[in-house]
Order: C-alpha cells, then structure tokens, then sequence
C-alpha cells in the first residue's frame, strides 16, 4: 500500500474550504499524477461546530494548534488563517520542525518572507506561497523559474480585486467613490471595513513580496510608497477619458541604474493609463501583472485575484509541488534575497502628472496658475477648463504637465494653493506611460 501524503491545514475559511473541497473532489486525479494519494490529516479552526460550505470529517477538527504543529505525520502545512500573528508563529514552528509549509499570507511573506525561506532551506524544505500575490493567477513561480534567465526592468500590477471593481464602476457608471464602494459592499467584494484594500495596503504587501522576486532584493512593505483611491472624484474619470486614459490603481516596481548604482521604485497609487494600454483594459474584480524582462520583453499575466475555487488552485499547485519534492526525494529550489536595494524618494520620481483645481472665474487666473508652474520648472502640456459654475463664479481646472520631478510638482501645487484665486486642488494624479 502507498503511504499518503499528509497535510495540516491552518484554517477552514473561504480558503480553507477551497481547498479541503478540491482535495476532496480531485483526490483521485491527484493521487494519480502524484503517484501517492494526499491525505487531510488535521485541521485548526476557532470554532469548530460553525457551518461550512465543505463537509469535512468532525474527529479532524481542533482549536488546539499544538496537536497540529507537533504531529509527525503531518509532511505539510497548509497556512490559510490570515493575519501576522499567530499565523507566523505558526509558519515559523512548522518550517522548524522540518514541514514543508504552504501559504497563501501576503502579510506574512512580505514582512517575514526572507526570515522564512531562509529557516525553510536551513531545514531542507521549502516555504511555497503563490496564492499570497494574484490568488489564481501563476505569478511567483514564473518569476522564480521561468522569467529565472531575465534581468527584470520592471513590473506594473493591478493586485487588489476590490479596488479594481471600485474604478471600474466609477468609470462606467459616473458614481461616486462612496456609491461605487457601497456597490462593492453589497456585493460581497468589499469588506465591511474596506481599509486594507482602498488604502493600497493589501496592494503594497503584494507588491513587496513581487518586487523582492523580481529584483532578488527584500523590500520591506512599509517602504512601498502608498496612496489609496478614496480621494478620486467622478470628474476625475470624466476628464481622464477625454484625454484618452483610464484610472487604475497600480502597483509599480521599477529598478534604474543611477549615478550612485541601482535603486527601487516601489509604489502603489491611482495612476492615468492610456486607454490602450493592456492593464488599462482589466476591469472588475480581475488582477493583471505585467512584467518587463530584458530578454521576454513584455509579458501579462492576467486571472481572478480572489476567490475560493481560484485560491485553491494556487494553494493546491504548491501542495502538489511540495509532495512531489517528498515523493521523490528531490530538495527545494532555492530563492535568496542576493542585493539590497535601496528604495528611491517619490520626490525623485519623473513623469507627466494631472492636477485639478477649482478656481475663481475671473480674468488673470490662468496667468496668475501659470507663472506658479514656470517658477518651478514646470512645463504645462494642456489645460482644461469646464463647468463653470455662474452662481459660485468658479471654474475647473485641469492641468497636464510634460514630465517633471515630483518635489518639483509638488512646490508648484503648494504655490498655487497660496493663491485666493485658487479654491481647491481637487486632486493630483501621476500619468504612466
Ligand atoms: P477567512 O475566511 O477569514 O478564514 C480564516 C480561517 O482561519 C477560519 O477558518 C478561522 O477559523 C481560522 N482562524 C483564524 N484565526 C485563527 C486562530 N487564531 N486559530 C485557529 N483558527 C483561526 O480567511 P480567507 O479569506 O480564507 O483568507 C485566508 C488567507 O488567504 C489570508 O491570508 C488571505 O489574505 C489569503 N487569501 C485570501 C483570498 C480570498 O479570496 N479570500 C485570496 C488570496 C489570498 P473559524 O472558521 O473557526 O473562524
Ligand atoms: N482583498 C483582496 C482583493 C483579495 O480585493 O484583491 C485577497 O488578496
């Protein structure tokens, strides 16, 4: 008789159960590929008498998190609660006890992900975690094996479902972030507190675990530059279609060669896309990384960022992974931060840059806006003007700058802001080729 591969799972969510699901329907077809059936052996939950979605075997409950870690006949470790701790405590534990551990915890890779693999490999097994970044979508494989031969220029990523389907509604139906986020609620893609993903932190978690693959480097989440969308107004889409572009939120890394060496960008904020552009065309709740190789050049890579049955299948890939590593004796592939980068200042950053305003409608005004961007070396590409209010006597302002250094940008809003023709700035956003 072939012995089983067992596995543990740390949690029984919508995850969790995605998971315990597939393994259940597809136990054959795994066994078969495998060449030895994977067993679920044990499961930590908080509450075990809850309802859920998948039947799973009552005597493989517990809310005791030691039988779990300290059984040996568990090979894996499936990590699916969520959260910093106790998850890490968790991860940490199993990697030392010689488990390999899968895990789909963006928040724990990226604060603790080289921590991890190291003790992984010093323990001679491996910590596996596709689905933390894109659920679904193959992302951190491809960048470990099959990007493996190219220096990555850079990536561009749409990587957080819930604010992806925020724009979309914003852009389509003219509502405003509120409705478009209650919308969201309603349906179930938004949580009931929406910070982590409006505020761009679930995004910069994300992208700190991409940008550490791609440029073998540790980019510590608190040093991506982070804007979220609630500051986007319905007129912001109005005129960004007008001038042939969409808003995204994005998550961008980019690594430059400058006169004191190499240097990261890391940053996520809303930004113009031209409307052609391929990320420009990801609508919903759909995620989409595009990264740029210097020998593959350009590719996407495009799938639901969240979900069970799409969570599963990344969670489920790496048990496969894991288990085929076991079966056959072979040792994990290893993957180490080798530079450390420094993380460029956004007051550094050159690019083209939108600025809207709402002003006094009155003769000179422009004038008086213009010399402000002039003092500052800023050159104007275009400029807007629309819906004037009669009553207020105000007018809207859009202004397109050629590209300008960002501290230099920023000066000339503070000038004109010291304006009393000026009422507002109403929003400044950064244009991406
Ligand atoms: P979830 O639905 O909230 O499930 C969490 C599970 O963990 C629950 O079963 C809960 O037990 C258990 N749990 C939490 N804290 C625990 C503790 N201290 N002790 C024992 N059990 C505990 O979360 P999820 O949506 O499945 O997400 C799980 C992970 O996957 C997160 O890291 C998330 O970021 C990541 N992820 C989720 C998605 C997605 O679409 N949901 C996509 C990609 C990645 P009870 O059920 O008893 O409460
Ligand atoms: N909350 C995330 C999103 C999904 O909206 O994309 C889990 O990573």
């Amino acid at each position: 008789m072939v012995e089983p591969i067992n596995v543990a799972l740390l949690g029984l969510g919508v995850v969790g159960s995605g998971v315990a699901r597939a393994l259940l329907e597809k136990g054959e077809a795994i066994a078969q590929r495998l060449g030895r059936p994977i067993r679920l052996r044990r499961v930590l939950v908080r509450t075990p008498d809850k309802p859920r979605p998948v039947f799973v075997e009552p005597s493989l409950l517990t809310t005791d998190a030691a039988t779990v870690l300290e059984d040996d006949q568990v090979h894996i470790v499936v990590e699916v609660m969520g959260g910093l701790d106790p998850a890490y405590r968790y991860i940490r534990e199993a990697l030392g006890r010689g488990r390999y551990v899968v895990t789909a915890n963006k928040e724990v890779m990226a604060r603790h992900g080289p921590e991890l693999i190291s003790l992984a490999h010093e323990r001679g097994v491996d910590l596996l975690y596709e689905a933390s970044v894109g659920s679904g979508i193959p992302i951190i494989a491809p960048l470990k094996r099959d990007l493996a031969a190219n220096t990555v220029r850079g990536l561009r990523a749409i990587i957080n479902g819930t604010t992806n389907y925020v724009l979309t509604r914003m852009d389509r139906e003219g509502l405003d972030f509120r409705s478009a986020l209650a919308q969201a609620q309603e349906l179930g893609y938004a949580e009931p507190d929406p910070t982590n993903d409006i505020e761009g932190h679930d995004a910069a978690y994300k992208l700190a675990i991409l940008a550490s693959l791609a440029f073998y480097t540790h980019v510590p989440p608190d040093e991506v530059y982070r804007e979220g969308i609630s500051r986007l107004a319905a007129q912001d889409f109005r005129y960004a279609r007008e001038l042939g572009y969409a808003i995204k939120l994005l998550a961008i890394a980019r690594c430059d060669d400058g006169p004191d060496g190499a240097a990261l960008e890391a940053r996520v904020h809303p930004v113009l896309l031209p409307q052609e552009a391929l990320l420009a065309k990801v609508d919903g709740v759909l995620n989409a990384i595009e990264v740029e190789g210097d020998l593959v050049g350009r590719v996407v890579f495009q799938g639901p960022g969240a979900g069970a049955s799409p969570t599963a299948s990344a969670v489920l890939a790496d048990v496969l992974d894991a288990a085929q590593a076991l079966a056959h004796g072979r040792p994990p592939t290893p993957w180490r931060a080798q530079v450390s980068l420094p993380i460029k200042k956004m007051d550094d950053l050159v690019c083209r840059y939108y600025i809207r305003m709402q002003v006094t409608d009155r003769p000179g005004v422009l004038a008086q806006i213009a010399r402000c961007f002039g003092d500052n070396q800023v050159s104007i590409a275009s400029v807007i003007q629309k819906e004037t209010n009669e009553a207020a006597q105000t007018a809207e302002i859009v202004i397109m700058t050629h590209a300008a250094r960002e501290a230099a940008v920023r000066a000339t809003i503070a000038d004109v802001e010291k304006l009393d023709v000026v009422v507002e700035i109403g929003n400044f956003l950064r244009v991406e080729a």
